[in-house]
């Protein structure tokens, strides 16, 4: 009872399981996170989003990367927005972080603004994964870099392994192939895909053209 509360806020958290699940997200995801950034540089001083960024913890990870820059995280969870401005309080102050609320289906962004883009543990619940991909194309800089980070890999080795939490909650794992082709088709180029042996973990790092 407990544990499908807790990942029916997966989704969209709100309410008191809501919170629950933003502490368990922000410490659960932490290795995970740091073993996809691991994959990709940072350049000092650059324009970052952390796109669906829960409760927060991407966005401090990253604003301890970026020098001076500036890392802007988004999420269309009140809850979400509002746990990560409190995490990130000192960051929102000194106008290195800045926290909206938004979908990843209308970024309220300009153009080819941002030099990177991060997405951790949120594609599964996007609406049209293919237009939110091109969405965060759009406010990419040429050459700038799009980081997709999941824990539900289905592997031929384990095709099951996610049957119960896809039927809860009406996603899907995600395939390696799969992520390479929605990459390529969304305008993507440059695609590598990492996995990690022993987990279903999956890093997806493409350019924009
Ligand atoms: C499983 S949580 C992961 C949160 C965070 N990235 C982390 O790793 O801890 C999924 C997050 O994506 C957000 N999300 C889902 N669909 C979204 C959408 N269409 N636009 C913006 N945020 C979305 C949810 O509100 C939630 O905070």
């Amino acid at each position: 009872m407990k544990y499908h509360k807790l990942t029916e806020n997966a989704a969209k958290p709100s309410g008191f399981w809501g919170k629950m699940m933003i502490k368990a997200m922000n410490k659960g995801h932490s290795s995970l996170t740091d073993w996809g950034l691991s994959y990709i540089d940072i350049p000092l001083n650059s324009t970052l989003l952390d796109v669906g960024c829960g409760g927060g913890r991407t966005v401090s990870k990253l604003c301890r990367m970026v020098g001076n820059g500036k890392v802007y995280g988004i999420d269309y969870s009140e809850l979400c927005v509002s746990k990560s401005k409190k995490l990130n309080q000192k960051n929102i102050l000194c106008s290195k972080a800045d926290i909206i609320k938004a979908s990843v289906s209308l970024l309220p962004f300009d153009d080819e603004k941002f030099d990177v883009v991060t997405a951790v543990e949120t594609y599964y619940f996007w609406p049209d994964k293919l237009e939110g991909l091109k969405e965060i194309n759009r406010i990419l800089k040429h050459g700038g870099k799009i980081l997709l980070i999941f824990e539900m890999l289905k592997t031929d080795d384990n095709p099951n392994k996610w049957k119960p939490i896809e039927k809860r909650l009406n996603i899907s794992a995600v395939t390696k192939d799969e992520i390479g082709e929605i990459l390529l088709r969304a305008g993507y180029q440059n695609i590598q895909l990492h996995t990690k042996d022993g987990t279903s973990w999956l890093c997806a790092i493409a350019e924009k053209e």
